[in-house]
């Protein structure tokens, strides 16, 4: 992994409107991501985890383009993404590439597998005509499917080999970073550790970035280097793998972790079961959003700023409980203007 930032999200927030008044104007707001700020370095593999609903997807579907940020920067490369037209945006669509949670909704069931693997590689000219068929067999042995494969149609194959012929797609045109929106969600359990593992051999051979999008911290413990903990729309905590797992600070983190079940007998953490449901985006409780169902809340919690603090090198938390620890991000920014 090298220390060039390739992805550098600022203050990112994208709000859907809700209801608009007889004018047009918009009355009620969700706040699908609110305030999102974090950093994947070159050949990283940056986890991030929280539960369903709480704005993963949009920040995944804001940084390949497929939603406008209501505000924010997202820094690819250096460029600020957010800033160019439409047309100039469309450059940098290759060097991001997607690939779904479902693999069958994601796959024209129309098209062979080889048409599907070949579409991209065609409409951005990246081989000769006559050389794309050799292009899509070696794209199939790639992910671990047989060239012949190619002929056939999507409904022809398992769960896992429709997702293993989405990243042979999203491979085919050589992206620098690649958005898995929870990749193995809907594959059986046997199948999930070979496809994570597909992802792990392939991130190093290509020399892949990677922002792995999961519900569960047992799934991104193994891929990633570093994971960001979301909850309603906002960051809690960003730290390296083995820091979070086994110093997780901020609560939400701690109760995430608690629902991994162990194999171990001698190392079995009590389960912190959380009160109450995940309140609604459309109207998120004032200062921490998790202070309506946290275990160690405590006075102040309903006006404390949300904002993640360095509490040691590279580990940041977005708690009451940690609000001495030093700087947050918004004094860093206002250092470097
Ligand atoms: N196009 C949309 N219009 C309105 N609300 C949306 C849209 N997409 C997502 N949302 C809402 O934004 C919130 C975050 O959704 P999403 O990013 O899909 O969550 P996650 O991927 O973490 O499960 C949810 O409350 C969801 O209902
Ligand atoms: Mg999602």
């Amino acid at each position: 992994m090298s220390e060039e930032v390739l992805l550098d999200v600022q203050h990112l927030k994208k709000y859907f409107v809700v209801e608009k008044n007889f004018f047009g104007q918009p009355t009620s707001l969700l706040k699908a991501v609110d305030d999102v700020s974090f950093q994947i370095k070159k050949g990283e593999a940056f986890g991030l985890v929280g539960e369903s609903g709480c704005g993963k997807s949009t920040i995944g579907k804001m940084i390949v383009d497929l939603y406008t940020p209501t505000d924010g920067k997202i820094i690819f490369n250096g460029t600020d993404l957010s800033a160019l037209s439409k047309k100039d945006r469309r450059k940098y669509c290759k060097d991001i590439q997607l690939i779904f949670q479902d693999p069958y909704a994601s796959l024209n069931p129309r098209m062979t597998i080889g048409d599907i693997i070949a579409e991209p590689i065609l409409t951005n000219h990246l081989r000769p005509k006559n050389e794309v068929e050799k292009r899509v067999e070696e794209l199939l042995n790639c992910v671990g499917l047989s060239g012949s494969y190619r002929n056939r149609y999507p409904y022809e194959f398992s769960g896992g080999q429709r997702q293993r012929v989405g990243i042979a797609r999203a491979l085919a045109v050589e992206p620098k970073l690649i958005v898995c929106d929870e990749p193995v969600s809907a594959l059986d359990v046997s199948i999930q550790a070979q496809v994570l593992n597909l992802l792990d051999d392939l991130k190093e051979e290509f020399n892949l970035t990677y922002l792995f999008i999961a519900h569960g911290l047992n799934v991104v413990k193994h891929i990633s280097d570093r994971v960001g903990v979301m909850y309603l729309g906002k960051l809690m905590e960003i730290a390296p793998k083995g820091e979070l797992y086994h110093n997780p600070l901020n609560p939400y983190t701690q109760a995430l972790l608690s629902a991994i079940p162990s194999v171990d007998p001698n190392n079995r953490k009590k389960r912190i079961v959380l009160e109450g449901d995940v309140p609604s985006p459309i109207d998120p409780p004032a200062g921490c959003r998790f202070c309506s169902r946290c275990f160690k809340r405590m006075d102040g919690c309903e006006s404390f700023d949300s904002i993640l603090r360095e509490v040691s090198p590279n580990h940041h938390v977005a708690c009451k409980l940690y609000e001495q620890a030093g700087p947050g991000e918004a004094e860093h920014d206002k250092k470097e203007a």
